[in-house]
């Protein structure tokens, strides 16, 4: 059983992972519009991981007998200046991200909230690996500068992520 504060702050965070979806959604859109499919690729699989977490969630929620109240989704960004700045922006938002479950595991201990605290560890060490990925991808952009045929490269290399389903979901 989650208690009413912990039922929001959750509620929040489907919120929070819906909009991540939103803005890579929004970032794979810019990435085809300027011809960059690998780009594109990487960031629906992304989109698609963020559903995810949503659904994560969302299934523990309705498990625990808290009730999901989906809230209205902010609009995400639609012009970037660069590949780079895209992924800056990620970085920033997953960092925000990480701060928001920071604060659930907070709440949740000191709630004395066990299986929430231990049902927030997945996604603990989930933005441990996201802040990690767009950090490798920052620092190669970066390396390249204004080199097309780098940049044409790191495209490919993008192209090749495939969404893989997460155990435990209920998501096929
Ligand atoms: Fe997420
Ligand atoms: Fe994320």
């Amino acid at each position: 059983m989650i208690n009413e504060k912990m039922t929001d702050v959750l509620n929040k965070q489907i919120n929070n992972e819906i909009y991540s979806a939103y803005l890579y959604m929004s970032m794979s859109a810019h990435s085809t519009h300027i011809g960059l499919k690998g780009f594109a690729n990487w960031f629906m699989v992304q989109y698609q991981e963020e559903m995810v977490h949503a659904m994560k969630l969302y299934d523990y929620m309705n498990s625990q007998g808290g009730k999901v109240r989906l809230q209205a989704l902010d609009q995400p960004p639609s012009e970037f200046d660069s590949p780079l700045d895209m992924f800056e922006k990620t970085l920033t938002h997953e960092q925000f991200i990480t701060k928001c479950i920071n604060d659930l595991v907070d709440l949740a201990m000191a709630e004395k909230d066990h299986a929430t605290n231990i049902f927030l560890q997945w996604f603990v060490t989930e933005q441990i690996e996201e802040e990690g990925n767009d950090n490798d991808i920052i620092s190669k952009l970066k390396r390249i500068g204004g080199d097309g045929n780098a940049l044409f490269m790191i495209d490919k290399e993008l192209a090749t992520r495939v969404f893989v389903p997460s155990v435990g979901t209920q998501q096929a």
